[in-house]
């Protein structure tokens, strides 16, 4: 850390420990100051230009024209709370409810925290039961109820109503030497057994949620047929399925939706992070009987959600991601990238694995005894960002380099992350 030296950054930390307090994280080895973006580029104090390969909530590129003026424009004409007749965000939940195709109505909120809890309360109240089945590498959110699912062991009790289960993936099998369909079974027998124990306890079952992608888990390959037998498990345990598509949805995968992409048929969606572009904007939505459910019984207001600036805001995103063709270009440049990733990284011995889907994806890394790394890939986040590339480290052992910069990427921004990524791995191989 560069605490002790006169540099303005070094200024400028002393003073966020002080006005945050201390342990406020920030990434790299040593902290990035950063003043402006445009597209997928950001630019730092000292004038350097990084290639943003990182950061999803600009998902249409930072500083896009088209979201500063619906912002400026909306705000400049009204903006109140949603008790009002109004048009923008009645035309945004028409939108992203006519474009999830499986939803009818939606709950607007601010963060992708209120917009779960929301979903769980829904999946409560249509089931009346108070169950809830997670997979145990997740994050879902941060307040008390969502914060119950994050990285909850499989098998831990200490949330009477909540159960998880082992993430599904390929890469490190439930059991060895088990595949496909049998290695899916096997996880769903995980599935089953925490619903029946749920129900056992008196908790019932509500509800599986879960990212169609298992972003946060490290985008791990999933066993074939896995997504289709639990939400057939599910509905038969009367439950629902409530679809995290705060990291996978908004063409992120090459398809609107992540559920999309992996066969699942979800009850309950969830949105977020890219939806506002940076304003705070979330949703959930579901059928409409569902939705007027919850609305009957909870009353559920929010001072910022659902306001004309919200709608307009969100309103502008789909446009500019369906105007610029930015989920195609997630689609094709992120199949280009990955399969290049994999033909130039391929021969280091610590590359486990390129995964991933669209312009989402995850370069894992382990040690000579094929043991997580977490130390290697963020050695190489720290390399990437010195050669002006940012990226950052996840997965459930945060061993893997993540890749999910904002959907305007430029192609020959992609090849000469490719080149970074390539040297980066070289020299520390050297
Ligand atoms: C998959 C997923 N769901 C939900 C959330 C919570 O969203 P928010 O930070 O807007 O509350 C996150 C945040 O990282 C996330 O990755």
């Amino acid at each position: 850390m560069t605490g002790t030296s006169k540099t303005p950054d070094a200024d400028l930390l002393a003073r966020r420990d002080l006005a945050f307090g201390k342990g406020a994280k920030l990434f790299y080895d040593t902290p990035l100051h950063l003043v402006r973006g445009a597209g997928a580029h950001v630019f730092a104090a000292d004038g350097r230009r990084y290639v943003d390969m990182y950061n999803n909530v600009p998902c249409v590129g930072h500083a896009h024209p088209r979201i500063v003026e619906a912002m400026a424009r909306q705000q400049a004409a009204l903006n109140t709370h949603s008790r009002y007749l109004s048009e923008p965000a009645i035309a945004l939940a028409e939108r992203l409810t006519g474009l999830q195709r499986v939803t009818q109505s939606a709950i607007f909120s601010c963060s992708g925290t209120e917009a779960i809890e929301i979903a769980i309360r829904i999946a409560r109240i249509a089931t009346g039961a108070g169950g809830i089945v997670c997979t145990d590498h997740t994050y879902h959110g941060n307040n008390m109820l969502v914060g119950a699912l994050t990285n909850l062991p499989a098998g831990d009790t200490r949330h009477p109503d909540v159960r998880s289960i082992p993430f599904p993936e390929t890469l490190r099998p439930l059991a060895p030497g088990l595949t496909g369909e049998a290695l899916a079974d096997a996880y769903i027998a995980r599935l089953i057994a925490a619903i029946d124990e749920l129900k056992a306890s008196g908790a019932g079952f509500a509800a599986l949620i879960l990212c169609p992608i298992l972003a946060n888990e490290g985008l791990p390959d999933i066993p074939q047929g896995f997504m289709a037998k639990a939400a057939a498990a599910v509905r038969a345990a009367g439950g629902l399925i409530i679809a995290d598509e705060v990291q996978a949805g908004y063409g992120r995968t090459g398809q609107w939706w992540g559920y999309d992409a992996v066969g699942l048929v979800p009850d309950i969606v969830v949105t977020g992070k890219p939806m506002g572009a940076g304003l705070p904007l979330a949703a959930t939505t579901a059928k409409r009987d569902l939705v007027e459910a919850f609305r009957g019984e909870t009353r559920y207001f929010n001072t910022f959600a659902a306001s004309p600036l919200q709608g307009a805001v969100g309103l502008a995103v789909i446009e500019v991601l369906e105007s610029e063709g930015l989920i195609e270009r997630a689609r094709v440049l992120g199949a280009e990238l990955k399969a290049a990733l994999r033909q130039r990284l391929g021969h280091w011995p610590g590359l486990a694995d390129v995964r991933g889907l669209g312009l989402f994806l995850a370069a894992e890394f382990v040690d000579s005894d094929g043991a997580p790394d977490t130390a290697q890939a963020f050695e190489l986040v720290c390399a990437l960002r010195d050669k002006g590339f940012l990226t950052s480290i996840d997965g459930a052992f945060n061993n893997c380099v993540k890749m999910r910069p904002p959907l305007a990427l430029q192609r020959a921004d992609a090849l000469a992350f490719l080149d970074a990524f390539d040297r980066a791995v070289a020299e520390r191989h050297a």
